[in-house]
């Protein structure tokens, strides 16, 4: 997708202090977002200025990431409220539950979305009339973002403690700013050990079929001057196994009730083996990724891709014509293969369930859309 014409062009924005300069960005009357599909090889940036962009960004993994996709969907609601013409208030809110369950339906793992979406739903509900709906939105959207952004500072504040000089820190998939347009979870906590002073260096892992540790970690470690090397998903057993992994460390797109959690496929894959190895396994999140309806990960939600990403690397075909393949986005890792959950409101261990209800907030413990 290309990005489309700036319709929004002179028409007055709502808006509110600008957030920073992340890979997702408000504008006013439109979300300008770093697309990346395109990275490592072109950094470019997007400004879409509908729901139905955001909503086709977000299916496509222009943007990415469980925090990231939730900030996206708020903007997305915001825009599109800017847009809704209506009767009525019963009106313009029966066509925003509309919008609100398209954005829903692009991605099903990540809690952070739906959590949004419910955030946004409220937000406009709990508003009088059609233009305090429009302010309210844009005012909980940049708030959800803000909010993201603090959460992931402290996260990584918290976990980065676990993190011993000379240490080296095995990750997967893609966990820094770009999955989080804020500090990172996972790459947030690697990240702020740098800071504090600590000699590491990071393995990532490739993260088949779609890459984002091969095209994005790297790229975000690199421009951090954080060592990584690069290996391919079955390559961890071998290096753990010869003692050169000190410690393992994820996001998560969805964490139950009893610590169970989601994150990218090869993440369970890993969990098993750093037991086997006597690694500490730690899953980074914020609290906005816990789903305290579910009472364990077989109840989350498995978003399954189409089969081309497997068979086809950035377009070119590697496996014979037809042939069969499986594409699970998600896998879950029980909660007793990990060691901690780093979160900003600190660092849990088992048992899960009282520490997991203690830091999150009651609202966001109700079922979702
Ligand atoms: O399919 P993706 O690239 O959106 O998956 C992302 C992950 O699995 C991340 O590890 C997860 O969202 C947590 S990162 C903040």
């Amino acid at each position: 997708m290309s990005p489309s014409p700036l319709k929004g062009k002179g028409k007055k924005g709502i808006g509110l202090k600008k957030v920073n300069n992340l890979p997702i960005e408000w504008l006013g009357n439109r979300v300008k977002i770093l697309d990346q599909t395109r990275l490592p090889q072109e950094e470019v940036y997007l400004e879409l200025n509908d729901y139905q962009g955001i909503a086709s960004a977000i299916r496509e993994m222009k943007v990415r990431g469980a925090p990231a996709i939730g900030i996206a969907a708020a903007y997305g609601i915001a825009l599109a409220a800017l847009e809704i013409e209506a009767a009525s208030r019963d009106d313009f809110l029966e066509k925003l539950r509309g919008i609100s369950h398209s954005l829903a339906s692009t991605r099903p793992t990540a809690r952070n979305l739906f959590l949004a979406i419910d955030r946004m739903q409220q937000a406009a509900e709990t508003s009088e009339d059609i233009e305090q709906i429009k302010a309210a939105l844009v005012q909980e959207a940049v708030k959800i973002h803000t909010e993201e952004i603090e959460a992931t500072k402290k996260l990584s504040q918290f976990g980065a403690e676990l993190i011993g000089d000379g240490f080296t820190i095995l990750t997967h998939c893609n966990t820094g700013a770009l999955a989080t347009a804020g500090y990172g979870t996972a790459l947030g906590v690697i990240m702020q050990a740098k800071k504090q002073g600590k000699q590491i260096k990071v393995f990532a892992t490739e993260t088949r079929p779609l890459l984002q540790g091969a095209r994005l970690t790297t790229w975000e470690l690199m421009k951090a001057n954080i060592p990584v090397t690069l290996i391919t998903d079955s390559m961890a057993g071998y290096f753990m196994s010869r003692g050169e992994i000190n410690c393992v460390i994820v996001g998560a797109d969805r964490i139950t009730l009893n610590g169970d959690a989601a994150n990218k496929i090869g993440t369970y894959t890993l969990a098993v083996l750093a037991m086997e190895n006597g690694i500490p396994f730690y899953v980074a999140a914020p609290t906005t990724s816990i789903d305290l309806s579910l009472n364990s990960g077989d109840e989350i939600p498995i978003e399954q891709r189409s089969q081309e990403e497997v068979t086809h690397i950035q377009g070119v075909s590697i496996a014979p014509d037809d042939i069969e393949a499986a594409n699970p986005a998600f896998d879950v890792t029980p909660h007793y293969y990990i060691t901690a959950i780093i979160t900003e409101r600190g660092i849990i261990k088992e048992p899960y369930i009282e520490k997991l209800k203690k830091i999150t907030r009651s609202c966001e413990n109700k079922k979702v859309s």
